[in-house]
């Protein structure tokens, strides 16, 4: 390793689609790629299978909802490489319920035949509300807090993507108007998109979402805070002085993973496809910049 070498990380990325980016990223990225896990079992596992095939991504533990885990990778960054050029923000978690849920809305969804890693549909028993505390913390508030210290080190010409969810645009269309105005507010700041998810968890708290005009995922609520994290962050970066770093948010498509309980119209490298595109976006890209993108284009968040 060498403090100029580039270097891309990938977080949650010891198995499904987040494995998969790792492993387009060994082969289209010039430099090291960070395979990370919140698990080192895990991790170490899927590194030997990739070096089975002959690549050679480099493995580092990364927690996003632990911030001294943050904190050792942004230091171990910083100490081999001295900064960062590609951060796929894949890491998050559903809920069962969600998930089913969200599945019935999709057209066209299978079950595979021989699911790939064994999963099977538990639907989940936890109260909403804590369904909405635990998905928040990680999907939103995790990916939020990895940004914030992850950022500083990112170099000019890094790309930032967060691998969201058409969910978000599902669910914000079922959101109240008086939301859907917030949602679309040209002033949003990262303060107002971080009032709008505590006020989302604090109503499932108290029982009173629905009543306060909210949609009951919380899935689809965080990967809405998501994407508008993205479009403000593009925002933020538009006037630092590195120049032409990009945030993009997309939605990979309807994969076959263990979050979905193997059931998707896709393999993990055919959802690996837009995130990869992504990252890759070749150096000045005026477009996509701050947007949500599916299958490679561009789509409105509502
Ligand atoms: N599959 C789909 O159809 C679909 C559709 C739309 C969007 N997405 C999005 O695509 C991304 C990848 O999902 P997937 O389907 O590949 O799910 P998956 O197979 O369940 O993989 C999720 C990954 O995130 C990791 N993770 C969870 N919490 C974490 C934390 N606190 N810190 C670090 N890593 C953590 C998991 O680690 P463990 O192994 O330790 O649990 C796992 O590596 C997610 O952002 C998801 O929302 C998926």
């Amino acid at each position: 390793m060498s403090a100029s070498k580039r270097v891309a990380v990938v977080t949650g990325s010891n198995k499904g689609i987040g494995y998969a980016i790792v492993r387009g990223l060994c082969t289209q990225f010039q430099g090291d790629v960070i395979l990370t896990a919140r698990s080192e079992a895990n991790g170490q596992e899927a590194l030997k299978k990739l070096n089975a095939e002959g690549l050679k991504p480099v493995f580092h533990q990364l927690d996003i909802t632990d911030g001294t885990s943050v904190q050792r990778m942004r230091d171990f960054l910083q100490k081999n490489y001295g900064g960062l050029d590609v951060l796929v923000n894949n890491a998050a978690i559903a809920y069962k319920s969600e998930i089913d849920k969200l599945q019935s809305e999709f057209s066209g969804t299978c079950e595979v035949e021989n699911p790939p890693y064994g999963a099977q549909k538990i639907a989940a028993t936890e109260p909403f509300s804590e369904q909405a505390d635990v998905t928040m913390a990680t999907n939103f508030w995790g990916t939020l807090n990895a940004c914030k210290v992850l950022f500083p080190l990112l170099r000019p010409h890094a790309r930032v993507v967060h691998v969201s969810s058409i969910a978000a645009s599902m669910t914000a269309v079922k959101c109240s108007q008086e939301l859907q105005t917030r949602f679309l507010d040209p002033e949003l700041s990262m303060l107002k998109i971080e009032q709008l998810m505590n006020e989302f968890v604090e109503s499932a708290k108290t029982g009173t979402h629905k009543a306060n005009g909210w949609h009951d995922s919380a899935y689809g609520m965080s990967k809405i805070g998501v994407n508008l994290m993205a479009f403000v962050q593009q925002r933020e970066l538009n006037a630092d002085c590195r120049p032409d770093i990009v945030v993009n948010s997309c939605c990979p498509g309807d994969v076959a993973t263990d979050m979905t309980s193997c059931i998707g119209m896709k393999t993990i490298d055919e959802g690996a496809d837009t995130p990869l595109y992504l990252a890759m976006l070749p150096a000045n890209t005026t477009s996509p910049r701050g947007h949500f993108v599916v299958e490679r284009e561009i789509q409105n968040i509502l």
